[in-house]
């Protein structure tokens, strides 16, 4: 039964912790450590941090906002995994000026590269967190999915301009300063250094989904959890996907 206190449970998360959770296993049977030290940058209020730190690891979370830190305190108390999370303002950009380089065993950098001013600096500076084959999961916002979204929805210009926006923004009002194809975000953590491992697309369907038909129908959510799964790693989906999620190991 899934642990309501994970991401697991959620629609949002489901596909990116099932992949991190084995890529941190994969990490403590690489380095023969029980506990890992891992670095979440733009961590926020700990949607994976302090879940990763309940399975045991060693969580810093760098983020701007000292509103998110302050949730983030509270919540890792809450979950009683305090002494196992700290919170420490900067951004990703400053990176090196709040933690240490080559310090960590697996650097999580989800939803964040979306807000950076340059994005490629920021992937750099994420892997140079990295240990020698550390792992990277990066997580940014898809072109193609906001693109469906806006035209599923009867925005046909908004969703034309997203796709030939350099930034993949579909107008003044949106409130995604970039978004990114898999090709984009594979090059660049390959420029980084990075070898990449798998692409997955997340909320393919989820955001698509009218609401209802999963709300009312108990079974509905679990069948749609399955779907995603299902599609999560299959090329032909990636170009339609809300977020894409890449896991890479830094090169030695
Ligand atoms: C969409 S939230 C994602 C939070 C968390 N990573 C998650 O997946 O739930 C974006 C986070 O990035 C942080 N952020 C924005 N600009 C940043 C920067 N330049 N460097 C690091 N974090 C940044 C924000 O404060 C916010 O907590």
């Amino acid at each position: 039964m899934s642990d309501p206190q994970r991401p697991r449970a959620s629609l949002r998360t489901a596909v990116v912790w099932d992949v991190l959770e084995d890529a941190l296993d994969r990490r403590v049977k690489a380095t023969g450590k029980d506990s890992l030290d891992v670095l979440d940058t733009g961590g926020g209020s700990g949607n994976f941090a302090v879940p990763v730190a309940r399975l045991g690891h060693r969580v810093t979370v760098v983020d701007p906002s000292p509103n998110a830190l302050f949730a983030l305190e509270r919540r890792a108390a809450e979950a009683g995994v305090a002494d196992r999370v700290r919170g420490v303002q900067g951004d990703v950009h400053g990176l090196f000026d709040v933690v240490e380089r080559g310090g960590y065993d697996v650097v999580l950098c989800h939803g964040v590269l979306e807000y950076v001013d340059d994005p490629a600096e920021g992937v750099r500076n994420v892997v140079e967190a990295l240990r020698p084959a550390g792992a990277l999961s990066l997580l940014a916002a898809g072109l193609g999915g906001a693109v469906l979204a806006r035209a599923l929805a009867g925005h046909f210009t908004e969703a034309r301009r997203a796709l030939t926006d350099p930034a993949g923004r579909w107008g003044e009002g949106d409130p995604v300063p970039r978004r990114f194809t898999a090709e984009q975000l594979t090059e660049a953590v390959e420029a980084a250094g990075v070898e990449v491992g798998a692409v997955h697309g997340v909320r393919v369907f989820a955001d698509l989904v009218p609401g209802v038909l999963v709300d009312t129908e108990p079974s509905a959510l679990d069948a749609l959890l399955k779907l995603e799964e299902a599609a999560a790693e299959l090329p032909a989906f990636h170009s339609v996907a809300t977020q894409l999620h890449v896991l890479g190991e830094k090169r030695g």
